[in-house]
């Protein structure tokens, strides 16, 4: 892994690192992500190691791969659904690997069939881009199937990418797991989230990266050589979305209530 890029070479060289601003402290208050990473989740993420607002979940996806590359290693591949949102490809291409498809299909209810792996291949991956809600599939992962996925990223040593940007649009009240549900998530994971769709703010360019510390702390150094965080205004603009959004949670919550109570 290239968790090392931009640590003092001699002396105490101090890094900067993206900034960690007030929508990080925030995010945990809303509804949506409130839900993602707080109570329901159980994931109790530390807000200023755990969670890293991104100037949009398609460049940090993209970072993701250049930050958790290990450039050492001659063979290296990064697994990709397919068809597949065209980040991961050039994540993987960029960071010097190869991709790795794995076809959606109907016949197999547009699952990523790992299973179909040959057994040298997997020593040669890295980096798995899993997309849940899959675009442009719709394939929701279950929690059984996360587990399965946690396997094998534990016996063949690989780093879990997992695209979330479409966890708040569902359709049958049920909102799709979070990867960071699963236990042992934190381990070997990050999740990505996005602003763009829940909140209509494609063009604003903010959204959020979550899960291992090690892996948040490697995104944020790579994105330090990228950008600088993202504008102080749009992360300010974000918290006030997301902190009307619980609001509007809180007041429909006490209102139900109100209604039981009658
Ligand atoms: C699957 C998927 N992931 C990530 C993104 C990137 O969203 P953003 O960079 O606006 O957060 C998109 C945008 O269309 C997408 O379809």
């Amino acid at each position: 892994m290239a968790v090392d890029l931009g640590a003092a070479r001699n002396g105490d060289a101090a890094f900067l690192h993206p900034h960690h601003d007030l929508a990080v402290e925030l995010v945990a208050l809303d509804r949506d992500l409130g839900r993602r990473y707080g109570a329901e989740v159980g994931a109790d993420l530390d807000p200023a190691t755990q969670i890293l607002p991104v100037n949009g979940s398609r460049e940090a996806l993209f970072a993701f791969a250049q930050a958790v590359i290990d450039q050492t290693r001659h063979v290296k591949r990064v697994l990709s659904p397919n068809p597949f949102y065209q980040i991961y490809e050039g994540a993987a291409l960029l960071g010097g690997t190869k991709p790795y498809f794995l076809n959606t299909l109907p016949e197999n209810g547009f699952r990523m069939d790992f299973g179909t792996i040959p057994e040298d291949m997997w020593e040669t991956v890295q980096l798995a881009y899993v997309c849940s809600p899959g675009n442009p599939t719709g394939k929701v992962m279950s929690l059984a199937e996360w587990k399965a996925v946690f396997e094998l990223a534990d016996r063949h040593d690989f780093i879990i990418a997992s695209d979330e940007c479409y966890s708040e649009i569902y359709f049958d009240g049920v909102p799709p797991p979070s990867i960071l549900q699963v236990p042992g998530a934190r381990e070997i994971a990050v999740e990505f989230t996005s602003m763009s769709k829940t909140y209509s703010m494609p063009g604003w360019r903010i959204g959020f990266a979550a899960g291992n510390k090690r892996l948040i702390d490697a995104l944020a150094r790579v994105k330090s050589y990228l950008d600088y965080g993202a504008f102080t205004p749009v992360q300010v603009a974000a918290t006030a979305r997301l902190l009307k959004m619980w609001s509007m949670a809180i007041v429909r919550m006490v209102a139900t209530q109100n209604q039981i109570a009658a």
